[in-house]
């Protein structure tokens, strides 16, 4: 389906903010419409694990709400890359994205919709922070992923007081922990 065109846009609005892991043409910062961060997907394979999952962001339908991420411009190389490394439960969707000049781009984002299966959903701020704080997998420490996006969101002076407050808990909850 790829082959017309050797180059696409990946909205990037999660741990792709603060870290691709992949090679990339160009990046900027752009928004889409109708959808908003949250910390609903379980992550049993980066951020914790099967019998203990992290909790991560994934996009929520939310109408009227803007998201604010970074686009990469890429070779489709990179989502058989991410569809591997993405693969507990995220799923790309066509989207398009604005950019800070006013121009938009049609390109692909990837969500965790709530029928798979590391889906955790809603829940209190106060139990998120909780689960993050006692969450690591092979990628670190789920905690390390929520205050890289946070910083990240705020070099971004993005709105988003969701991840903000589950940075700010965590935050709260680790420095109780140590001595
Ligand atoms: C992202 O940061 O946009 C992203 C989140 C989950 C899976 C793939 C990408």
């Amino acid at each position: 389906i790829f082959d017309d065109h050797d180059e696409l846009w990946l909205f990037g609005y999660g741990s792709l903010i603060y870290k691709a892991g992949f090679d990339y043409i160009e990046r900027a910062p752009a928004t889409i419409e109708g959808w908003v961060r949250r910390y609903w997907q379980g992550s049993h394979d980066h951020r914790g694990t099967p019998e203990a999952p992290g909790r991560v962001v994934t996009l929520v339908e939310a109408p009227g709400e803007t998201c604010l991420g970074m686009a990469y411009r890429v070779t489709p190389a990179v989502f058989d890359y991410l569809d591997h490394r993405e693969k507990n439960g995220y799923l790309r969707f066509a989207q398009a994205m604005t950019f800070a000049d006013g121009h938009t781009e049609k390109g692909l984002v990837y969500i965790a919709t709530p029928d798979n299966a590391a889906w955790l959903g809603e829940a209190r701020i106060e139990a998120i922070a909780a689960q993050v704080a006692a969450s690591t997998g092979p990628s670190g420490p789920n905690r390390d992923y929520v205050l890289n996006l946070a910083d990240a969101l705020a070099a971004l002076d993005a709105k988003d007081a969701h991840c903000y407050l589950v940075a700010d808990r965590t935050r709260a909850l680790i420095d109780n922990q140590s001595p």
